[in-house]
């Protein structure tokens, strides 16, 4: 059911101690009185014991990737049931760090995304243009590709599992951000592309976040248009203060 959420992706950042405190921060912090969701998506080391962490708190925990395959000879790899084992139900997807370093294609990406459907788990599923796609008008292209071929060979009633965030890949970690009428625009695009496929209620149940620099002095501005559902953070999710003031903007 579409409904606003905030989720800080932590990267390649924070170690086991620096986990805690920051975790520690964040629970003194951040709002309890707010109608919204709030997600960290720590290291993979420090999964498990963030998920013990925050077990009694309002605050959730999701893992960053995951591999496709069930298990095997994939060194390096984590699987959806070491996730959820662990009760990380939440896992992101696609992120364009993931698209451009690690070669995860349209393709590779449905396929996880089939994985974590199968293991119930739910997806933040990341799509975005990347700057040469906006400066020759392509933008709504590459999305529509991302949607079609990595999420439109799903059930209806697999869109319960998922959530979307809309990140520019020329407003991740740039500072600059998206305007917040480019911002509408793509996600109005997006939900209008998902009434076409499946039909107008799962356009309107699906949350659609944004992400791109994000910061608490924007936040505000984007998450009041009408078809941004809340955000992905990265960097600004990494300082408990300004977390906790892009929370408190939903
Ligand atoms: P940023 O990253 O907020 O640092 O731009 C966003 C993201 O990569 O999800």
């Amino acid at each position: 059911m579409r409904h606003s959420i905030v989720a800080g992706n932590w990267k390649m950042h924070k170690n086991a101690l620096e986990t805690e405190d920051l975790l520690n921060e964040l629970i003194e912090k951040l709002p309890t009185d707010k109608e919204v969701e709030i997600i960290v998506a720590p290291a993979f080391t420090n999964l498990s014991s963030a998920a013990q962490h925050l077990e009694y708190t309002n605050i959730g925990v999701a893992a960053q990737n995951m591999h496709q395959a069930e298990g095997g000879a994939f060194t390096g790899e984590i699987s959806a049931s070491m996730l959820t084992s662990i009760g990380v139900n939440t896992v992101i997807l696609g992120h364009s760090e993931r698209r451009h370093y690690f070669n995860e294609t349209n393709a590779v990406l449905a396929d996880k995304v089939n994985t974590a459907m199968k293991h119930e788990m739910r997806v933040i599923f990341c799509i975005g243009e990347e700057l040469k796609d906006r400066q020759t008008k392509q933008h709504f292209n590459v999305i529509f590709d991302q949607l079609t071929d990595g999420l439109f060979h799903l059930k209806k009633e697999n869109w319960e599992q998922l959530v979307l965030a809309y990140e520019p890949v020329w407003a991740i970690g740039t500072g600059e951000t998206a305007t917040p009428e480019q911002v509408q625009e793509m996600h109005a695009y997006i939900r209008n592309q998902i009434a076409r496929k499946y039909d107008e209620s799962v356009a309107e149940n699906i949350s659609i976040l944004y992400g791109g620099s994000v910061k608490a002095a924007n936040a505000k501005e984007i998450f009041s248009q009408i078809d941004v559902d809340g955000g992905l953070i990265g960097g600004a999710a990494l300082v408990a203060d300004d977390f906790a003031r892009i929370v408190e903007a939903i």
